[in-house]
């Protein structure tokens, strides 16, 4: 007797909790009615997302016999379709040909721009300008859903401090408060707050958790970190993307704790949807699930079950789900409970979209045509890309160039429009993008140009092919090395300056592009070292997806612009820079090394027990015997054809409260000659707290422009949120005692402040 009581007021309980997570979850009175009349095999068919291929496949599977499956009513989603007449197709077979006629989610990677192809994120986030990327990401779901597609595989905000790992070109870079203001102005401007609107996508926070982590810079390796490293370096960019409503997660390839993040309930139920309050849905990425099987945590139908009670809800590519929950359920290893709460959560994301009411929302064949590729977007693109360049080092004051210069434009980059639109573009035309070459002649019909490729990109043929694996992106030349140096040498006889684009093809960096040496290949360097021998202006135009390691190049008497992949707009806003039409900008937000060796790099280091001496060497201290501790690049570090200059730094109070907010400001003059802008940085210093603290951390910027001679007062906002650091129980506090300031314009910024928190 005792017992049934005990097992009703349990049964109770477990409905009660069941309906108010439902609550919680938006219970959508048309999503409800909808589940009430699905069976089981209709849920799990919702979950499972598939790619008939034809696009880019990131993984070795594609998915087969996809219009069979939508009738059967196996598939909640297609991703790699693009076109409003195919998706209009692919829905009507959803809505007419299926039982219950739910529309499909159309997915695609669209992660620096749709058509109009902008710079790759990395170089994007050293524009450090928010407003300009949430616009880039507005565009890009302008066009994209013009396409035909509602549900973005993107931000990719992983934190990334090993540039051998290729994928640190997708990402914003090394820094957790940059990273989490470029993760909430990228959903702002792919949703919008508003996915009824035809223009808006649903955004997709990823890879959670921890992928930029993985040992060795090698992709799809282990991570392993503590929490509270974990919760201050790594999470806070995926926690901002979803607080600012990021309406889907997608699951890493790596293991977090031992266990795969697309089966870590920890992860997916515990820290995402308890603590974090996330309501959307956690799709897989490409196989994650299958993949747990060569993780070594069981079969097909073991995964695809932990998957699911982990709080995973959708399974790409792999079908997984598809072939084994029913099993799972008769067996009692997954509740049928646990599916229609990700069924659910799907059926929501539908209804947001607004899919339940019209179908076809995305299917308007007008929209290409008046959207896509506009003079307004590639203008965009232009001016994200020019403000996405990292001025390294003006020799000579080389820069910016006469547009009547003759100019030796050399290099295996300086004709290339394969190379331009950087990684993961796979829905931009390189073929559509202005190459440097025609960018110079386009922004100075008066120079004299004369063009020389000067050397192949790499003369390894083996890494080619690797590199090659989605079209030619490194093509090797007929003519020998010799030759092309000679040609290129040739070029430079009479010119005023040389110009080399140089570095990596698109595909030398992004996903399984992991690199254990990232100088500039050999075959280039020798043509650089030959150019500076000449003894003209020469200025390299460097491309790349990642920091390099270019200790050598920067020692030699040339200019260096860093240009990342610039997109579709490239040789445009490579020409507008060069030649003075924009000032360089752009600020580093990931640190060069001075080699390898010294990775994993980054600029809030602690000082450790044994901080290195400023200078020379001295044993038992926490320093190389072969380099210094300093990157090569500082963090934020970036140079302008002007100067400027720091002064008056100042806090609005010497002591504040809990709670309270504290203001800085310093007046920034413009000290050169050229009107330019400069990007502001404050970092703060927590000098004692209960656990060690970083010697300094970014906690602010803003972008100034400054007309040459001008002083502007800068006032930056400390707020209260910005003190504070997860403990070691994991809470989130600020702790009472001194903090030190520092503003400038990069992360060696010397100017300081204090003030004391009681
Ligand atoms: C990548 C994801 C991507 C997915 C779908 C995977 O290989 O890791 O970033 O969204 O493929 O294309």
């Amino acid at each position: 007797m005792k017992n049934t009581l005990r097992k009703f007021l349990l049964f109770l309980a477990i409905a009660s909790f069941g309906t108010a997570v439902a609550q919680k979850q938006q219970a959508i009175p048309e999503v409800e009615a909808l589940l009430k009349k699905m069976t089981l095999e209709e849920k799990i068919g919702q979950l499972n997302l598939l790619t008939p291929g034809g696009g880019v496949a990131t993984g070795s599977v594609v998915s087969k016999n996809v219009e069979e499956k939508i009738k059967a009513g196996n598939v909640g989603g297609l991703f790699g379709v693009s076109g409003p007449d195919k998706i209009r197709q692919a829905q009507e077979i959803a809505v007419k040909k299926t039982r219950l006629g739910i529309p499909l989610l159309i997915g695609s990677d669209i992660i620096h721009g749709y058509k109009t192809t902008f710079p790759t994120p990395l170089g994007l986030s050293s524009s450090w300008d928010m407003n300009l990327i949430e616009q880039t990401a507005q565009i890009a779901a302008k066009e994209a859903t013009a396409d035909g597609i509602n549900w973005n595989f993107s931000p990719m905000v992983d934190i990334a401090r090993d540039p051998r790992w290729g994928r640190i070109a997708e990402g914003a870079g090394e820094d957790p408060y940059l990273g989490s203001q470029v993760a909430k102005a990228m959903v702002r401007g792919y949703q919008q707050k508003d996915l009824t609107n035809e223009a808006t996508m649903i955004a997709t926070v990823k890879h959670f958790a921890l992928y930029g982590a993985s040992e060795g810079g090698r992709d799809y390796n282990t991570t392993d970190m503590s929490r509270v490293r974990m919760f201050n370096e790594y999470l806070p960019p995926y926690k901002a993307a979803i607080d600012a409503g990021a309406e889907s997660v997608m699951s890493s390839f790596n293991d977090v704790d031992g266990v795969p993040a697309s089966g870590n309930k920890w992860l997916l139920t515990d820290l995402l949807r308890d603590k974090w309050g996330f309501e959307g849905f956690v799709v897989s990425d490409y196989t994650s699930v299958n993949e747990m099987i060569a993780h070594g945590m069981g079969d097909l139908q073991a995964v695809s079950a932990l998957s699911i009670n982990a709080g995973l809800d959708m399974d790409m590519v792999g079908e997984g789900f598809l072939t084994t929950l029913k099993k799972s359920v008769d067996e009692g290893k997954v509740s049928e409970e646990t599916i229609t709460q990700a069924c659910r959560r799907i059926l929501v994301a539908k209804y947001k979209l607004g899919l339940f009411k019209d179908p076809y929302k995305y299917s308007d064949s007008k929209r290409p045509k008046r959207d896509i590729l506009t003079d307004a977007n590639k203008n965009l693109a232009r001016e994200a890309a020019r403000k996405s360049f990292v001025l390294f080092k003006n020799e000579n004051n080389t820069l910016p160039l006469s547009k009547t210069a003759k100019i030796a434009l050399v290099g295996p980059l300086a004709d290339s429009k394969n190379n331009m639109l950087g990684t993961w573009a796979p829905t931009g035309d390189p073929q559509l993008s202005v190459s440097i070459l025609e960018g110079l002649k386009n922004v100075a019909p008066n120079a004299q140009i004369t063009y020389a490729k000067g050397a192949n990109i790499s003369n390894d043929s083996s890494f080619a092919k690797k590199v090659n694996v989605f079209g030619p992106r490194l093509e090797i030349s007929e003519e020998s090395p010799e030759a092309l140096l000679a040609e290129a040498l040739k070029a430079a006889e009479n010119a005023d300056v040389i110009v080399a684009v140089v570095g990596e093809a698109s595909e030398m960096s992004g996903e399984a592009a992991s690199r254990t040496d990232i100088s500039i290949p050999e075959s280039q360097k020798v043509l650089i070292r030959e150019l500076a021998k000449t003894g003209k202006p020469v200025v390299l135009a460097l491309m790349s997806g990642r920091p390099l390691v270019i200790t050598e190049e920067l020692d030699l008497p040339v200019s260096i612009l860093q240009i990342w992949h610039p997109g579709i707009e490239a040789g445009n806003a490579v020409a507008d820079v060069l030649f003075g039409d924009y000032n360089p900008s752009g600020k580093l937000t990931a640190t060069w090394p001075r080699n390898v060796g010294q990775i994993p790099i980054y600029h809030s280091e602690k000082n450790t027990g044994r901080p290195a001496p400023s200078e020379d060497f001295e044993k038992f201290k926490s320093q190389y015997l072969d380099a210094p501790n300093a990157p090569l690049l500082a963090f934020g570090f970036g140079l302008s054809y002007t100067t400027f200059d720091y002064q008056n730094l100042q806090v609005s109070k010497k002591e504040i409260a809990q709670g309270e907010a504290i203001e800085v400001r310093v007046d920034v003059t413009n000290t050169g000659a050229y009107d330019g802008t400069e990007i502001v940085q404050l970092y703060l210093h927590d000098v004692v707290r209960s656990l060690t603290p970083p010697m300094r951390t970014l906690k602010g910027f803003e972008n100034v422009f400054l007309k040459k001679g001008e002083t502007k007062t800068v006032v930056l906002t400390l707020e209260a949120d910005d003190l504070k650091f997860y403990n070691g129980s994991l809470d989130f506090v600020a702790e009472a005692g001194e903090f030190e300031i520092f503003v400038g314009g990069d992360s060696n910024a010397s100017l300081k402040e204090t003030f004391t928190l009681n």
